[in-house]
């Protein structure tokens, strides 16, 4: 039997997720592959930490260049995590001419761009399934299954945090605090989860799904990002009572044949919406292309075994081409590291687009400030759709609840500046964009 030596840089929850299926799954993957895959070495940082898997003796070592230079080792599988060791282990891997599989979304997000080219340049693979939604193979769905497919625009919950704490917040009414505790508690929120529920996590992974779906590289600081760090329980409630659930979305639309806007912030959904349905820290990304129309992908967005499905698929994948290379055969050209040259876009700004928006505004109770929040709105061109004002019983001040007609980014933002401005504003303004009504 033939064997492809792999090296792997972390043995932490994917690590081991990883090294489970490969031994678990061992007589699976030698029939499919037509190849034995073997782990010659794992690098750690700490050889004394507890593991989710036993090793053998000798397995496990600290010294990257034991794993990066040795010669048998063909396959590289990142799981370290993080921009910048990782991006030097990367790099090195790919100039000793090694193929590389990562789950490492900041690092492609960030650095994509030099580590896609290196690739390109030393003949090898950089595959990342694993790296946006978990388990899902949804790169896989629109590299392969799409691959005679025009995709015009995917619209996703692709942070299972986030999806998670809205869930908990809207079926339970827990108050924001308390659903982040539970998803730490239930593992599914770092101890910092900022980066979760601050939507910059689900804005790396949109910019690698607009590099498949689209074949252009978005600057990610042209990606809109708002998280869910202000939406509050009451929040939630006044939806439901209207017929919606909020989700955190991540939008790509092809605005035109260059121009791509990519955005991440909370939307309200009519609650038969098909992304309003994806409940705890599942991930579902729906995708609408040109031929087929909209297709779904729905499924365990995260944690060991998921994601380590994801990656050790990418494995063999890399495995079959290295034996149809051995073979004599080229190596196939459909992956983004293979997908020469990619243009990087700048994604195209907020303001051209129209919504109808739910605001909730915390004011005191002084006489005059209905008129005032609707003067306002009115001298920004914001027509008011519904309106409710609320006094709960020992809060110092009232909520008043609008849901606007469509109107423009611009109007609504500078309408909120200026409804803040006032002294009677307590708290700061919430606002939520309903999906766009051809969704
Ligand atoms: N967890 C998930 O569900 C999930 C899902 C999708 C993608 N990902 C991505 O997968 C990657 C790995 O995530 P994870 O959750 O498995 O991380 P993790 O549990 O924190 O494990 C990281 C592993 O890397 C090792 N490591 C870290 N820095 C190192 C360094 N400089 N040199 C040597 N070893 C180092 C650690 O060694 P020690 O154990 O000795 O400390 C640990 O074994 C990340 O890029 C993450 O974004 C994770």
């Amino acid at each position: 039997m033939r064997s492809i030596k792999i090296g792997v840089l972390g043995l932490g929850n994917v690590g081991a997720g990883v090294l489970r299926i490969l031994r678990e799954h061992a007589q699976t993957l030698e029939q499919r592959v037509s190849a034995r895959i073997e782990v010659k070495r794992v690098l750690v940082r700490d050889l004394s930490s507890r593991r989710e898997i036993e090793t053998p003796e000798g397995l496990l070592t600290t010294d990257a260049s034991a794993v990066l230079q040795d010669p048998e080792i063909a396959v590289i599988v990142e799981l370290i995590g993080g921009t910048t060791a990782a991006k030097e282990m990367v790099e090195q891997a790919l100039s000793a001419g090694k193929h590389v599989v990562t789950a490492n979304k900041a690092l492609l997000a960030e650095h994509g761009e030099e580590l896609f080219q290196r690739a390109q340049e030393v003949g090898c693979e950089l595959l990342f399934e694993g790296a946006v939604a978990g388990g899902i193979p949804v790169l896989r769905a629109i590299r392969h299954g799409l691959a005679s497919d025009r995709v015009q625009r995917i619209c996703g919950i692709v942070n299972g945090t986030s999806n998670y704490v809205l869930d908990k917040m809207t079926r339970e009414g827990l108050g924001y605090a308390e659903a982040v505790s539970k998803a730490q508690a239930a593992g599914y929120a770092e101890a910092d989860p900022s980066l979760d529920v601050g939507g910059v996590d689900a804005a790396h992974k949109l910019a690698l799904l607009a590099l498949l779906s689209f074949g252009k590289r978005v600057a990610l600081d042209s990606i809109f990002v708002e998280g869910i760090e202000s939406v509050r329980d009451y929040d939630l409630a006044v939806a439901k009572d209207l017929g919606y659930v909020v989700r955190s979305l991540a939008i790509a639309s092809r605005e035109a044949e260059d121009a791509l806007r990519l955005r991440v912030h909370p939307v309200l959904l009519p609650r038969d919406h098909v992304l309003a349905g994806v409940h705890g820290a599942y991930n579902a990304v729906l995708v609408e292309s040109e031929a087929l129309g909209r297709s779904m992908y729905y499924g365990q967005g995260a944690g060991m075994m998921p994601t380590g499905v994801a990656v050790t698929s990418d494995i063999m994948d890399v495995a079959r081409t290295i034996l149809a290379h051995r073979a004599g055969e080229t190596i196939k050209e459909d992956d983004a590291s293979q997908v020469s040259p990619l243009a990087s876009v700048v994604g195209s700004p907020m303001d051209s687009l129209e919504h109808a928006n739910y605001v909730c505004v915390h004011v005191a109770h002084v006489s005059g400030v209905l008129g005032r929040v609707a003067t306002i709105l009115g001298a920004h061109g914001v027509s008011i759709a519904k309106m409710r004002q609320d006094h709960p019983e020992g809060a110092s001040h009232a909520r008043l609840v609008i849901v606007t007609e469509v109107v423009s980014e611009a109007a609504m933002a500078a309408a909120i500046a200026e409804i803040e401005r006032g002294d009677d504003c307590v708290e700061p303004t919430v606002r939520i964009r309903f999906m766009e009504s051809e969704d």
